[in-house]
């Protein structure tokens, strides 16, 4: 066996295999040749020690609790940058020239307005329905619109549809948004900031000023900027699978949105801000911690736990103190939620089941309720993940396609069914 390269034993025959190693980070066994080796497949449900890729665009150390998008750290991105710039660094791999800033920005606002007939899909849905139902409809339907940009093996029509997807996404979201609450769609005002036009095309009536609140919009980017990428995650790798049969950009994101709405995935910040408002008052806490470490309760502590982070996620430490921020800034001195919110953390980090399973706060934790106080209802809460997430998702999907050995994503199975019989008519089932 040599320095970079492991022997497995299987059936009295010995394998090599040969180790990769990465940049930082744990190295992986490369079995790609597996089972043309021995007729052996590997078994590993949920992933927990497979790299499906590789990838050069974010890397976390869920032990450290460290968080780099492009090897820039989280930290210092949403202190000092903005949201479009992120998306360029996790678009081109560098951080933008000023020249290439003004050029990308200058790119991206102008493909904020949809094609007008999009108004007709929101026409048909119900006013109650779930806006991530809208989202992946509609993000999924851009594809019957912008037939030049689905080509994939064209660089140029990718690109285009990268734009248009990280453009339309927050004009989309904000029409979800007024649609369900029977408000007129405000168009997207291109000399707006990214963020600020999005809170304008959400929160302004055409009967009144709207000015956006440059805290809040400060705020709302720098929330947009935690969650705008997080390696092979569930709705990152839904994304990259449906690309791998080479479906369109705007279906692989739709399918990317369907993903994420689930409560484990991005859904838990809409399923935290119910649970703090399920728990109500600090004296409750006791008898929800109680329920989520009863093995028989299926209940779980929504915002707490995560697949990777084995400590405490590095955004959701920027989150606290962006809630803070902007509660201060919205004069809200006593939120019940926000007092639930740190009582509950701080006993759950103190409980031995919470320490001794390393579950921390995720930053779902915590965008809920400054969410909330900017005014959004609930059911966004997913909708603005996802409006993030996208250009996280186009980065991957982008890299996957550019890749040369690129192949249909085919994961094999241990088949745990009947063995083969033969079919009998029903009148001879007894
Ligand atoms: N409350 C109570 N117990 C928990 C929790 C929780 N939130 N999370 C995990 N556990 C327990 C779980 O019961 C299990 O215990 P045991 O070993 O005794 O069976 C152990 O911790 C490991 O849990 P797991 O389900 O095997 O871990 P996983 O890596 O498969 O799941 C998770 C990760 C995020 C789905 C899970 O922690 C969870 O359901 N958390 C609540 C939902 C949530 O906040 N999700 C947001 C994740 S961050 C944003 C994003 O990725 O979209």
């Amino acid at each position: 066996m040599s320095a970079n390269t492991s022997t497995l034993n299987v059936d009295n025959k010995s394998v090599d295999l040969a180790i990769k190693e990465g940049t930082i980070g744990p190295s992986v066994v490369d079995i790609s040749k597996l089972y043309g080796q021995t007729g052996m497949f590997t078994y590993d449900p949920g992933f927990t020690s497979t790299a499906s890729c590789e990838s050069k665009i974010t890397y976390i150390d869920g032990d450290a609790g460290v968080l780099l998008y492009r090897g820039y750290p989280i930290e210092q991105l949403a202190e000092h940058g903005d949201f479009l710039e992120t998306c360029y660094l996790l678009l081109y791999g560098e951080l933008p020239t000023a020249a290439q800033k003004a050029d990308f920005d200058y790119r991206v606002t102008r493909h904020t307005m949809v094609h007008d007939q999009m108004t007709r899909f929101f026409n048909g849905f119900r006013r109650d329905a779930h806006p991530m139902a809208v989202m992946v409809a509609c993000v999924g339907a851009l594809s019957a619109f912008y037939h030049d940009s689905t080509d994939i093996s064209d660089p140029q029509q990718r690109m285009i549809a990268s734009m248009r997807m990280i453009a339309k996404m927050p004009t989309l979201a904000a029409m979800a948004y007024k649609y369900s609450i029977g408000q007129p769609f405000v168009y997207p005002q291109n000399d707006l900031d990214y963020t600020s036009n999005f809170l304008r095309m959400c929160f302004a009536v055409p009967c009144e000023d709207y000015k956006v609140n440059p805290v809040l919009s400060r705020a709302l980017d720098r929330i947009f900027i935690l969650h705008a990428d997080h390696e092979q995650n569930a709705s990152t790798s839904t994304v990259r699978l449906a690309g791998s049969s080479g479906a369109n950009p705007f279906a692989c994101i739709a399918a990317g949105i369907a993903c994420l709405w689930g409560p484990a995935h991005g859904g838990a910040n809409e399923a935290a801000l119910k649970m703090l408002e399920e728990i109500g008052t600090p004296d409750r806490i006791p008898e929800y911690i109680a329920k989520a470490k009863d093995k028989n309760d299926p209940f779980r502590l929504m915002g707490f736990g995560h697949r990777v982070y084995k400590n405490y996620d590095p955004r959701a430490r920027i989150m606290q103190k962006t809630t803070h921020e902007v509660l201060r800034e919205l004069g809200i001195k006593d939120d019940p939620l926000l007092d639930v919110a740190v009582e509950l953390e701080q006993i759950a980090l103190k409980d031995e089941y919470f320490v001794e399973k390393k579950l921390y706060p995720n930053i779902d934790f915590y965008s809920g309720i400054t969410l909330k106080a900017m005014g959004f209802p609930t059911s966004m809460f997913t909708v603005l993940f996802a409006l993030a997430r996208t250009v996280g998702w186009i980065a991957q999907w982008s890299e996957m396609i550019e890749d040369p050995s690129q192949r249909i994503g085919r994961p094999r199975q241990l088949y745990v069914g009947a063995p083969k019989r033969d079919y009998v008519t029903v009148a001879q089932r007894g």
